[in-house]
């Protein structure tokens, strides 16, 4: 199910642009999402991954498309979709952006105590991707929660109608920045498999094998 076939990957934040010179993002490093597309490309895999701002090198016959925003991106994952066979979504996307992003660098005003920003929506790519989703596509999402992680996960994945998804445990262990990383995949029939804490590469080795073993009939 790898081998020649295309999968495309996400990963990194998004950055939401509040003026020339500041954004709303978070601390995703991008390293998950990274060590998942080497590892499916060490498979033989012919992977696109599509990036939030990070400070890495894409991996070695990886082809990477660099994005900033969450409506980049959902651009780009809907033109690479169409071809794929997967889509593994691991960037940490920005739920929301400013209304209007300033043409110029917002300046303090003396004295000035509150600064209030609006923000709307960002679209939810999974979910704008699952309606135009073939029958032989395997979609998977990640989820990140500081608590009632398996809750929420589980909720994510039948609300964006995923073939599984992949619950980090960043606040027990790794996560978030970090390089190494425990994490639980979860499928629609109740079936986990949970991959003890190691390093990222290693994590998303386990998970793209883990991934063969449930999908490679289908
Ligand atoms: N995701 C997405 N589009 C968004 C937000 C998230 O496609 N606008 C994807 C993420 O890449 C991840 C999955 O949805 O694969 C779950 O993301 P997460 O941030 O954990 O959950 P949310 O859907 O944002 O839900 P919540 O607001 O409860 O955090």
């Amino acid at each position: 199910m790898f081998d020649g076939r295309r999968w495309v990957v996400t990963a990194g934040p998004t950055y939401e642009p509040i003026d020339p010179v500041r954004f709303i993002g978070n601390f995703s490093s991008g390293k998950m999402g990274y060590a998942l597309a080497a590892a499916l490309a060490e498979q033989g895999a012919d992977v696109q991954l599509i990036s939030g701002p990070t400070c890495l090198q894409p991996p070695a016959g990886v082809e990477r498309i660099a994005v900033m925003t969450a409506r980049e991106m959902l651009n780009a994952c809907q033109e690479a979709v169409e071809k794929a066979r997967g889509l593994i979504m691991a960037a940490a996307v920005a739920d929301f952006r400013p209304q209007t992003a300033a043409a110029q660098k917002v300046k303090k005003q003396p004295g000035q105590a509150v600064w209030t920003l609006e923000l709307v929506p960002n679209p939810d790519i999974l979910q704008a991707l699952a309606c135009r989703k073939r029958p032989d596509q395997i979609f998977i999402g990640f989820s990140l929660e500081t608590h009632d992680g398996e809750h929420y996960a589980l909720e994510k994945l039948r609300r964006k109608k995923l073939d599984a998804i992949v619950l980090n445990h960043p606040y027990e262990k790794g996560g978030i920045g970090a390089d190494d990383n425990e994490v639980t995949v979860l499928y629609p029939d109740g079936g986990r498999h949970f991959i003890s804490y190691r390093p990222k590469q290693e994590a998303a080795r386990a998970i793209v094998a883990e991934l063969a073993r449930r999908f490679s009939s289908e």
